[in-house]
Formats: C-alpha cells, sequence, structure tokens
C-alpha cells in the first residue's frame, strides 16, 4: 500500500491522541487509512481455547458495523463472561485488526472492564465527594488492609471483589457502601467486617 503525507500525519496524530486518550486514538486508528495496514498487524493467536475464541469471534461479528466498536464488543464480553478473560484480548485484536496492545490499554483504561472473574460478593465504596467529606478515604484503605487486595482486586479465595464507584445516591447518610447489591450508609471499618462475616 502506498502511504502518502496526509495518511502518514494523521498516523502521527492518532499515536499523540492515544497518550491521551487510548479510546480517541484507537477510533481513529480503526478507521483512518491506516485500518488493515501493517502498522496494525493482524496477530494469530494459537494458544486461545477455541470455545472462548469461537464465541468472542461471534460477539465482535455482532457488534463489527458499529462505530467505536472496540467498546460494546468489550462489555458484551463482559456481560457474558463476567469479565475480559485474558484469552480474549488477543482473539478481539485479530478481529479487529488492531495491535493486542492497543486492546489491553482500553480494557485496563476502563476500571468498568475487570480481568478476573468477579468474587462470591462485591464490595463497592462510594468514593465520590459527599463520601469523601465523611470519612470514605480512610474507609477505603481500613478495607483494602483488611482484605489485602486494591480497587479491582479479588480476594485469593475468590471470596470477595472490592470495587469503587462514584455515588451509590445515598449521599446524605455516607459513607456509603454496597455489599452483594445491598446499600448501607454511614459504614465503618468495625460495620464492615461485621457484615463480611455475616454474609460468608
Ligand atoms: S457521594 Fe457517596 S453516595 Fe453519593
Amino acid at each position: 500500500m502506498v502511504v502518502d503525507g496526509a495518511a502518514r500525519r494523521q498516523v502521527q496524530t492518532s499515536r499523540r491522541q492515544w497518550s491521551k486518550d487510548p479510546l480517541a486514538g484507537l477510533l481513529r486508528w480503526n478507521t483512518g487509512p491506516w485500518a488493515g495496514t501493517s502498522l496494525s498487524p493482524r496477530q494469530r493467536s494459537p494458544d486461545v481455547e477455541d470455545w472462548v475464541s469461537d464465541r468472542v469471534r461471534e460477539i465482535v461479528a455482532a457488534h463489527r458495523g458499529e462505530r467505536g466498536a472496540l467498546l460494546p464488543i468489550l462489555h458484551a464480553i463482559q456481560a457474558e463472561y463476567g469479565h475480559i478473560d485474558p484469552q480474549a484480548i488477543p482473539v478481539i485484536a485479530e478481529e479487529l485488526n488492531l495491535s493486542r496492545a492497543d486492546v489491553h490499554g482500553v480494557v485496563t483504561f476502563y476500571k468498568d472492564f475487570r480481568q478476573q472473574p468477579r468474587g462470591r460478593t462485591t464490595v463497592r465504596i462510594c468514593r465520590a465527594e459527599a463520601c469523601q467529606a465523611v470519612g470514605a478515604d480512610a474507609l477505603a484503605q481500613q478495607v483494602q488492609a483488611r482484605l489485602g487486595v486494591s480497587f479491582g482486586e479479588t480476594t485469593a479465595g475468590g471470596e470477595v471483589s472490592l470495587e469503587s464507584v462514584f455515588c451509590l445516591g445515598n449521599c446524605a447518610l455516607g459513607p456509603s457502601v454496597e455489599i452483594g447489591g445491598q446499600l448501607h450508609g454511614r459504614m465503618d471499618g468495625v460495620r464492615l467486617d461485621a457484615l463480611l462475616a455475616a454474609d460468608r
């Protein structure tokens, strides 16, 4: 393929934008004059389990025509599997003609995407302003130390996944926490420990 000066400039612009927002870079990359060129090579993924590969390819096919298809594809995969398995990344990259690093960059940039299965119970701690003002940060530190995981992670035994959210609609009763889908206000470390123990 012959690449003219305008196309080369567009790619350079896309690369600069990638450093600020990986999705903005990808949208241009995937629809611009470089789509399908050797700058974003198709990668074979022979190590991927067939059942993951086939289903992921079906999901990609269902969304391929959408503008900025990567995000709806990732959401659909997460809705089906509960997380974005690392094995899915090379398959998505191959199907969308992106590099694995491109797809991995988007998965890790957006905190909503999980890379591990959820634990049996999910604890979501509100870290928005109103809750912060009444101790949400201290509670967050306490909970991370107590569980031995950071936000976005799951305890080793697969019991608890810890997530942060920005407003649970319970601002007057912060710090607000959701445990297994149940909302709790005026939370502190001692109460949270007791609720988690009761949940086991
Ligand atoms: S700010 Fe925490 S629930 Fe709204």
